[in-house]
């Protein structure tokens, strides 16, 4: 043991617990191997997960979106559920998952995070990972020159949403407005839910944000509808000058567009209004963050001179606001209890050091290779068989199609149907609906791909024959 050492970093470097590190990773492989196939439920735990299922949504006060409560074991895309069925997970839960489940990359991590002397860290007491993990965040940030200099852990999206607001109102104070894209996603704090363009959503809360929409991109109509973004970008800040403290981009727009994406051009003139007008930028990275070619989509589309606010979560298990040295807040305006767990911590810092050393990224990566695979095989299938399917649509690990005819009845009943077969996705959009999925990348390889086309298709027959 040496003297310099921590007892902490003593206790890590024990022979016991490398030892037992090594034998856990011995049993995961071997037990989690097993789970390599969609698999129907075992009869015998069926009346029990039923009942187990009816308890939760009493409890939670309305039933579960899927009859989906996990074992706790799963092997990459493969993930085991309390009745032993086996589903491909390319939902991920919705873009959470993304080096699939049970990982071998992230169980040392966890394994550690186990042996931490605290399950939470916070804003008053946190541990030397906090600052190991914000350098490895800030370092891919810059990576392309963006001014980024801050990075501050929250507990969701929506608060590090909500935490970009608070900079960006303080840095512009007394403006009071804020503008975002029509069908925006923000998140479901009161705040966001003021937010986020969806009446759903909203029902019943008041609005507490004063929020000016302009439309978004249409792919089918680039510079018309460029055109029109920029008008009503300008209108707006006409209408009310110098009270629009931030604009949110989602650089390609989840939830609310069912994964439609714009051109870097279009982002760019934006942004340059936003800045040559005191308006701050803020990309929400929320669901982008790790998707395309660049760790950023931000990276991806050059807009590193224009960012002033990033946020990420999702994948990245940790949430967090990015921020350049002009949008740093006084004392007091921005803190919580938890910054996050060790567990998240420990995770963040081993994903931070996967996207900066992997082979995810680049042209040639795992992510631009793979989805772009599974776009071939989705094309392949809408031009095999007639009213399947139209798109694909997204980019890179954000893939979605408009099924059957695009109505809301047909997209759910094409998602149940996948469902009840073995692939896990979900519905975005709306006018048309569709089926998204952000696959967990790293965890899979083109059979899995394969398996999930197939499913696919077999489930579109089935719908259409009804
Ligand atoms: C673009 C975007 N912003 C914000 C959020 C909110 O994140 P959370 O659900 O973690 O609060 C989401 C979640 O889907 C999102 O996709």
């Amino acid at each position: 043991m040496s003297e310099n050492n921590t007892h902490a970093t003593n206790f890590h470097n024990d022979p016991r617990v490398q030892q037992a590190k090594a034998l856990l990773r011995e049993a995961l492989t071997e037990h989690s191997s097993k789970l390599d196939n969609v698999a129907p439920a075992n009869l015998s735990l069926e009346t029990s997960y039923k009942s187990t299922l009816e308890s939760c949504g009493q409890l939670r006060g309305g039933n579960l979106f899927f009859p989906y409560l996990g074992s706790g074991l799963g092997n990459g895309p493969f993930v085991e559920l309390g009745d032993g069925s086996v589903k491909l997970d390319f939902i991920t839960g919705i873009g959470v998952h993304f080096f699939g489940h049970s990982s071998p990359i992230l169980l040392d991590s966890q394994i550690d995070a186990a042996l931490a002397d605290t399950i939470m860290q916070g804003n008053l007491q946190q541990n030397l990972d906090t600052e190991i993990l914000l350098n490895k965040i800030m370092k891919l940030a810059k990576a392309q020159g963006a001014e980024l200099e801050h990075c501050f852990l929250t507990s969701s999206g929506s608060m590090a949403n909500d935490n970009a607001f608070k900079l960006a109102f303080q840095k512009h104070s007394p403006a009071d407005r804020v503008i975002a894209f029509e069908n925006c996603f923000c998140g479901r704090t009161i705040a966001m839910a003021s937010v986020t363009d969806k009446e759903l959503y909203r029902t019943g809360i008041p609005t507490v944000l004063n929020v000016d929409y302009i439309p978004y991109f249409d792919p089918e109509n680039p510079e018309e509808s460029t055109a029109r973004s920029i008008a009503a970008l300008k209108r707006l800040i006409q209408r009310y000058p110098n009270r629009h403290a931030l604009m949110k981009f989602e650089l390609l727009q989840g939830e609310g567009g069912g994964y439609k994406v714009a051109q870097a051009d279009y982002f760019r003139e934006l942004m340059t209004i936003c800045r040559e007008n005191n308006v701050a930028v803020l990309a929400d990275e929320i669901q982008t963050f790790g998707r395309f070619s660049k760790p950023f989509a931000f990276q991806y589309y050059n807009l590193d001179d224009l960012v002033d606010l990033v946020n990420i979560g999702k994948l990245s298990q940790v949430c967090a606001t990015l921020f350049t040295s002009n949008y740093k807040p006084k004392p007091g305006l921005i803190s919580q209890t938890f910054t996050s767990s060790a567990s998240q911590i420990n995770a963040a810092i081993t994903i931070m050091d996967t996207f900066a050393n992997g082979d995810l990224f680049g042209p040639n990566g795992k992510i631009e290779t793979l989805t772009n695979y599974f776009r071939t095989k989705l094309q392949d299938i809408a031009d095999r068989v007639p009213g399947s399917l139209t798109g694909p649509f997204g980019l890179g690990d954000m893939i979605a199609f408009t099924p059957l005819d695009g109505s809301l009845d047909k997209a759910k009943a094409l998602m149940m149907q996948l469902y009840d077969d073995g692939l896990l996705c979900f519905i975005a959009g709306g006018n048309p609906y569709r089926l998204r999925m952000l696959p967990p990348i790293p965890a899979i390889d083109e059979s899995h791909i394969d398996l999930a086309a197939n499913l696919i298709e077999t489930a579109i027959k089935k719908i259409q024959s009804v």
